[in-house]
């Protein structure tokens, strides 16, 4: 179905998320067809810009960040023309008569103002939008994570928010949930009948999720270190995985429905109190090391990084969802910048046979494993035991169904914010997180946070280019397992 024209009003428009990220998105949703004619995109920062400025910001943005073959010149030149530039000041009036006579008599378009900028500006934006006269019943504003940085902020943020926007009008991005593969976790569990009944504690011995980036802080040391890969990656991305993998069915797809169930996972996580967080946490930071082949510097001598840093570049942690369904099955969790490679995946470790008839000369029998390759190369690969072929008497031996998405579907998989930017024009917000569950997973999250500062937790030394500090992996080992390794 063909979409509404838009009106996108982008804060932050000169910063890193716009020009690496949105411009590249809503470009090629505009090459794919799917911007209606009419559609605007209206960029917004303090930067005293003429909009023909930003128009060359953008061109060169848009060149750098998206493939050769998907550049045409003239597609290139439509989407330009729908670029537009207004100086605003979020902290004071100047800018927003300019703003609002940008939007005036545009009443046709879907309107939507996306906050990227710092979240302490949320409420601050929010507030001026409104004396300008600008939220619309039908406006949209989408919230760039993080969301606060602990439960009081997140809440004080909502409340600001909420005092402009409905929530139904309230689009707080999580970009994991835009990408193909975590949607086709919902896929996976629910279009078929083959895994649900085993997915369970009675079937499952424990789950493992890793997201490992190669990058280091990449000229964001100032947001990183008041941050660190805890508020950073796990609070968002990583416990919103956790929710994918172990919420109950949902009664439909539409929107509240697939949003109550993944709450419910988040309020069932087993709260990590001071005394679990030697036992269930490990923080890291990065030394100097090598990643690619390429010599890279500690993490505390990076741009923008204080000497003496005490912020966390890496996490380990096992969590348990204290529910029927996951009762007694761990979730081991981690997450690191400066890893020896991008990669990110969900291993499902179900249990061992319960009787084995294989004599100790057939081979080791080990326990099938079903692992969900986000990113690269997605995929979806079940380790089933086999007959070793031959003559040989009966050996057996693990060996993959491998079920890769490049191969099988072909094409290229559009990025999660072009999904969730039209999602947003289209007025679906299945794929956003509700107040609730960021303020669910913010609770969660503070406790570890919490119990780290009264520790005096420091982190870890791990060398750049290695798969995190010892500790990460006694985490796991200690309860007899050992992190996925791809054969
Ligand atoms: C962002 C984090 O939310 O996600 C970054 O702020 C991180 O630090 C990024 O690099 C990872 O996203 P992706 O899509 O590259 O896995």
């Amino acid at each position: 179905a063909s979409l509404p024209a838009f009106d996108y009003t982008v804060f932050g428009g000169t910063g890193d998320l716009a020009l690496r990220k949105l411009l590249p998105a809503l470009y090629l949703r505009d090459r794919a067809g799917q911007v209606a004619a009419g559609s605007r995109i209206i960029a917004v920062s303090r930067s005293a810009l003429t909009p023909s400025d930003y128009r060359a910001k953008a061109d060169t943005a848009i060149r750098r960040h998206v493939a050769a073959d998907e550049l045409d010149e003239g597609l290139l030149d439509r989407f330009l023309g729908r670029l537009d530039y207004v100086s605003v000041d979020a902290t004071s009036d100047s800018g927003w008569s300019e703003l609002a006579g940008r939007l005036e008599g545009r009443d046709e378009p879907v309107r939507i103002f996306y906050l990227a900028t710092s979240p302490s500006l949320f409420g601050p934006i929010c507030d001026r939008l409104r004396s300008a006269g600008l939220v619309t019943p039908d406006a949209r504003v989408v919230l760039e994570k993080p969301i606060g940085r602990d439960l009081d902020s997140a809440r004080e943020i909502n409340e600001q928010v909420g005092a402009v926007f409905a929530e139904p009008q309230i689009y707080r991005i999580d970009h994991y949930l835009g990408k193909e593969t975590v949607q086709n976790l919902l896929a996976l569990r629910f279009a078929n009948s083959l895994f649900e009944p085993l997915w369970n504690a009675n079937h499952i011995d424990h789950v493992q999720i890793t997201v490992a980036e190669t990058v280091g802080v990449e000229g964001r040391g100032d947001y990183y270190d008041h941050s660190g890969a805890l508020r950073d990656m796990v609070q968002n991305h990583l416990l919103q995985l956790v929710c994918l993998v172990g919420m109950e069915c949902p009664i439909s797809l539409a929107q509240e429905s697939v949003r109550d169930e993944k709450l419910k996972v988040l309020r069932s996580l087993k709260p990590i109190e001071q005394d679990d967080i030697a036992t269930c946490t490990v923080r890291g930071q990065y030394r100097a090391g090598a990643v690619a082949g390429g010599a890279v510097p500690a993490y505390a001598d990076e741009p923008g990084i204080p000497a003496g840093s005490g912020t966390e570049t890496f996490v380990a942690l096992k969590v348990e969802i204290d529910n029927w369904r996951w009762a007694r099955v761990p979730f081991y969790l981690r997450t690191g910048k400066r890893l020896p490679a991008k990669m990110s995946e969900i291993v499902i470790q179900f249990r061992p046979i319960p009787h084995s008839i294989f004599p100790q000369t057939a081979g080791e029998l080990q326990a099938n494993r079903l692992i969900v390759r986000l990113q690269p190369d997605e995929s979806i690969r079940l380790h089933l035991m086999t007959k070793e072929p031959g003559p040989g008497g009966m050996r057996v031996r693990p060996a993959p169904l491998n079920l890769s998405f490049a191969e099988t579907f072909g094409g290229r998989f559009p990025d999660a914010y072009e999904r969730l930017l039209m999602d947003v024009v289209r007025g679906n917000p299945t794929l956003f997180m509700r107040r609730d569950e960021v303020e669910a997973a913010w609770q969660w999250a503070e406790a570890i946070l919490e119990g780290w500062k009264a520790r005096r937790e420091q982190p870890k030394p791990y060398i750049a280019g290695t798969w995190g500090p010892s500790q990460a992996i006694a985490l796991i080992e200690r309860d007899g397992r050992t992190w996925h390794e791809d054969e």
